[in-house]
């Protein structure tokens, strides 16, 4: 009787405990591995050499120390002559309440894998992304949901029209391969390699890790990102994107635009960071992302596995924005 009131408790004891660990760690707990689409620092990270001198870029005359370079609040230009008068948000954001778009988007509104690309959105679409992380229909609370709430109606116009002026260039270069460079997440959820180097088996992640790591943490606007991404996920991607892969999903053309480049206000889906694209498509299946016109994609989502989502991402990567 002991014994069995034992396995009894024990039992309890699992059924209590296996759905906490379950809550702490949905992905890896039914084997998933979303690392790669929402990005957290690593625990442990590589040494880094310490350097306070003025960095430089290719084809800039400016110098900025890293002090300068990680100044959210007065981030880098290095190619002022590209562009017009930056709008005080973009350039300043708002003194010790809002970091100015320009430091994690960048003054070409391009990005980084971690935030978004911007450049040559609709900017009706653009303040329209503005609401939503203000009422918290869309989320990201560590930093546009915050951000949102301190920018006035003026000045998301004033960043709106600026980033949609901007033009969409070639910025992630997708490549199929068995195996990707070993990397790791900065604090500030950038991914680079290992500097000790190494690859390893890509598995069923997209590594997307910068052409040049000097230079993007430099936030340099003319340096861009490599997506290694398995082999296979073109042609799937394709099948998916074109006929909606045998009723699985919805043609994205029908919304997106004959050429994927945006259509009125639903924006271009072409030549922006997989990671980014995979991370809305959880978003709009969880409803992590749920905004007016959000709904839309909500049939979009509905039925694609880990899998569709990886090879979607990875072609819409690699198609010219
Ligand atoms: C501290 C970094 C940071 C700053 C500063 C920042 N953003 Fe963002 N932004 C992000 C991240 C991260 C995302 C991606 C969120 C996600 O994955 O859904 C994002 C996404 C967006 C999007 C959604 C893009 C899309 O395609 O739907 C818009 C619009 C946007 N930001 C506008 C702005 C504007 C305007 C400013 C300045 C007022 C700004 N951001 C400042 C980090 C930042
Ligand atoms: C029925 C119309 C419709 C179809 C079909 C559709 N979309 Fe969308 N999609 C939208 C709308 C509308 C938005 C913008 C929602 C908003 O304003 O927040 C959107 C947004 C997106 C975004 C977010 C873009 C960004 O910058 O954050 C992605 C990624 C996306 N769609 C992918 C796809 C893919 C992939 C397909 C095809 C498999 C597809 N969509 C098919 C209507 C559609």
């Amino acid at each position: 009787m002991r014994k069995f009131v034992g396995v009894l408790v024990l039992a309890l004891l699992a059924l209590l405990i296996v759905p906490f660990v379950a809550a702490q760690s949905p992905q890896q707990a039914s084997g998933r591995d979303l690392s790669w689409v929402f990005p957290v620092a690593d625990k442990v990270q590589p040494a880094a050499a310490e350097d306070s001198a003025p960095r430089h870029v290719p084809g800039s005359s400016k110098a900025y120390t890293p002090a300068q370079i990680d100044d959210l609040f007065n981030p880098p230009d290095w190619f002022p002559e590209e562009h017009g008068p930056l709008p005080s948000i973009v350039a300043h954001g708002i003194a010790d309440k809002a970091p100015a778009c320009g430091s994690c988007h960048l003054m070409s509104g391009l990005g980084h894998p971690e935030s978004s690309n911007l450049a040559g959105l609709n900017a009706t679409y653009l303040m329209r992304e503005m609401a939503d992380f203000k009422s918290g229909v869309r989320e990201d609370k560590a930093r546009m949901n915050k951000l949102a709430k301190e920018v006035s109606e003026e000045d998301s116009r004033a960043a709106a029209e600026w980033f949609a002026a901007l033009e969409a260039k070639v910025w992630v270069k997708v490549v199929e391969s068995k195996t990707a460079p070993k990397t790791y997440v900065t604090k500030s959820r950038m991914r680079l390699p290992l500097p000790s180097g190494g690859t390893e088996p890509i598995g069923k992640r997209i590594i997307e890790v910068p052409e040049d790591p000097a230079r993007t943490t430099s936030r340099d606007p003319h340096s861009g990102f490599i997506a290694y991404v398995p082999v296979g996920s073109l042609a799937k991607g394709k099948s998916l994107v074109e006929n909606g892969g045998a009723g699985k999903t919805i043609q994205c053309s029908i919304c997106h635009g004959k050429t994927l480049k945006g259509l009125g206000e639903v924006p271009k889906i072409v030549g922006v960071s997989p990671e980014y694209i995979a991370r809305q498509m959880y978003g709009f299946q969880t409803e992590t992302r749920a905004g007016s016109l959000d709904v839309l994609m909500k049939q979009v989502v509905e039925h694609l596995n880990d899998d569709d989502i990886l090879a979607i991402s990875a072609y819409l990567a690699s198609q010219k924005p």
